[in-house]
């Protein structure tokens, strides 16, 4: 039997993808502030048998809808932004097999700032950390962090595949196994004859020196990515060990699966190594008219300015230029194109209007949603997946306790070996399990 894996979905702000909906009486998005917010919900999680957490995260922020950052701030629609990687401690000393999935750019951060960054938390969590590489899409992000104009698009995914091969370079081949002795009769904490320059020298990035972390628990983290383009999968299928997607349809799913999987085999990698996690809303309830309910109690708070300034910042086309209620089809934009083919798509039968596509995004995203009692819901939710190994529930965890009914406590981490490739990299075992604690490397 297939076995579901579980992720709750979440931003470190009062507001993620949903619309509005942090207005709701019951939702706890403002204790985003709060650490004791955080802990509980990791301890809540973990009791749930969840696997996980991934943490998205932008250093830019919405300001494409009007022109303006104004109605991403109104909303709360991911700014403020607080960094995800702080809270990832203090949730992980309160439990003890959830997996963290923290997102960040290979755009505007440095490979070795980076590296030290997830040793440091890989040995905080004790091998449960998971890094999500993302290439960036705001224009925003650029002019703030000192570049002032985002790097064309295949650029991105180019200078991300150089800090990817920087990071594993210093993660495994500057410290050998068994370089920290931490022997007080010979005076030696760290063996300086085990500890090896990685001596890099690209087109983007130069390292000429040793990693400044010894080894943690994984060495390195599970490499998570979600991008869709022919690139972002090219590079996916290269080096991901999990890859989230959120295609709308159970045939949109497999055919994004098989592309990826063919991606790998042309890679060299076998491509059941790739853990696949779907994005999914679930709204349940003790029977499914409850759920029916709840949803259109939730429908009720989405904020069609919110949704729009979301929608405008992916697709990179402000949404205010069109009527709310007119067919979007009939707009001659590729990129409006490209987002309304996604909608109609979903439901060929449908008109699709800015207000419709704002009601659907508004909560959760574009991503299929199920809503009814639990049996139901996972059910459909397992239907959906069935032909994968791997899914991912998205769960709206703030202010509703996901139901612990039938989710079964999940066997616990296998253990991984790691292999020395031939370019004398160490590189990760691809069979190893994603977001799982490992033991460390010989002598620690
Ligand atoms: C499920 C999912 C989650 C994502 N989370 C983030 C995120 O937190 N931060 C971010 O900058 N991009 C995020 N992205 C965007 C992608 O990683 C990628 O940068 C974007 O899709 C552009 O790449 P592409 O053109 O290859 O699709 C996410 C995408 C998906 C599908």
């Amino acid at each position: 039997m297939n076995q579901m894996r579980l992720f709750a979905f979440d931003f470190n702000g009062p507001a993620h993808l949903s619309a509005g909906l942090w207005r709701h009486p019951a939702d706890r998005g403002r204790d985003y502030r709060s650490l004791k917010y955080w802990v509980e919900y990791a301890k809540m999680l973990e009791d749930a048998c969840f696997d996980g957490i991934f943490f998205a995260d932008n250093v830019g922020y919405h300001d494409v809808y009007k022109g303006s950052v104004d109605a991403a701030l109104k909303d709360g629609a991911q700014i403020p932004a607080n960094d995800p990687a702080y809270l990832i401690p203090a949730m992980a000393a309160a439990t003890k097999h959830l997996g963290f999935g923290v997102t960040s750019t290979t755009a505007y951060d440095h490979p070795y700032a980076l590296a030290r960054k997830f040793s440091t938390l890989d040995h905080l969590t004790n091998g449960r950390i998971g890094w999500n590489v993302v290439t960036s899409y705001s224009d925003s992000a650029a002019k703030n962090l000192g570049t002032g104009v985002q790097k064309a698009h295949d650029d991105r995914y180019e200078l991300a595949e150089e800090f990817i091969e920087v990071a594993l370079k210093l993660w495994e081949a500057s410290w050998e196994d068994g370089s920290v002795p931490a022997d007080a009769a010979s005076g030696t904490y760290t063996d300086p004859t085990r500890i090896h320059p990685i001596g890099h020298q690209g087109k983007h990035f130069t390292v000429p020196g040793i990693a400044l972390c010894e080894p943690s628990p994984q060495r390195t983290p599970v490499i998570f990515q979600a991008g869709g383009s022919s690139k972002g999968v090219a590079l996916a299928a290269a080096t991901a060990e999990a890859v989230f997607m959120n295609a709308t349809s159970k045939a949109g799913l497999k055919k994004q699966v098989d592309t990826l999987r063919a991606k790998a085999v042309e890679a060299g990698r076998d491509p059941s190594h790739i853990a696949v996690l779907q994005m999914i809303t679930v709204i349940t309830a003790p029977t499914d008219a409850e759920a029916q309910a709840k949803y259109e109690e939730y429908k009720s708070y989405v904020s069609y300015e919110g949704a729009m300034a979301r929608y405008s910042g992916w697709a990179g086309l402000d949404m205010s230029a069109f009527d709310p209620d007119v067919p979007f089809k009939n707009v001659k934009t590729n990129a409006g194109q490209t987002m309304v083919d996604l909608f109609s798509k979903m439901d060929p039968t449908k008109e699709w209007t800015p207000r419709d596509i704002a009601d659907y995004i508004g909560i959760g995203r574009h991503v299929p949603r199920h809503r009814g009692q639990p049996p139901d819901s996972r059910r459909r939710a397992h239907l959906l997946g069935q032909r994968d190994r791997h899914q991912r529930l998205q769960h709206r965890a703030r202010g509703q306790v996901p139901g612990h009914q039938g989710l079964r406590r999940r066997r616990r981490p296998r253990a991984a070996a790691a292999r020395a490739d031939a370019h004398g990299l160490r590189r990760l075992d691809p069979a190893r399990e994603p977001l799982r604690r490992r033991p460390g490397p010989a002598g620690r």
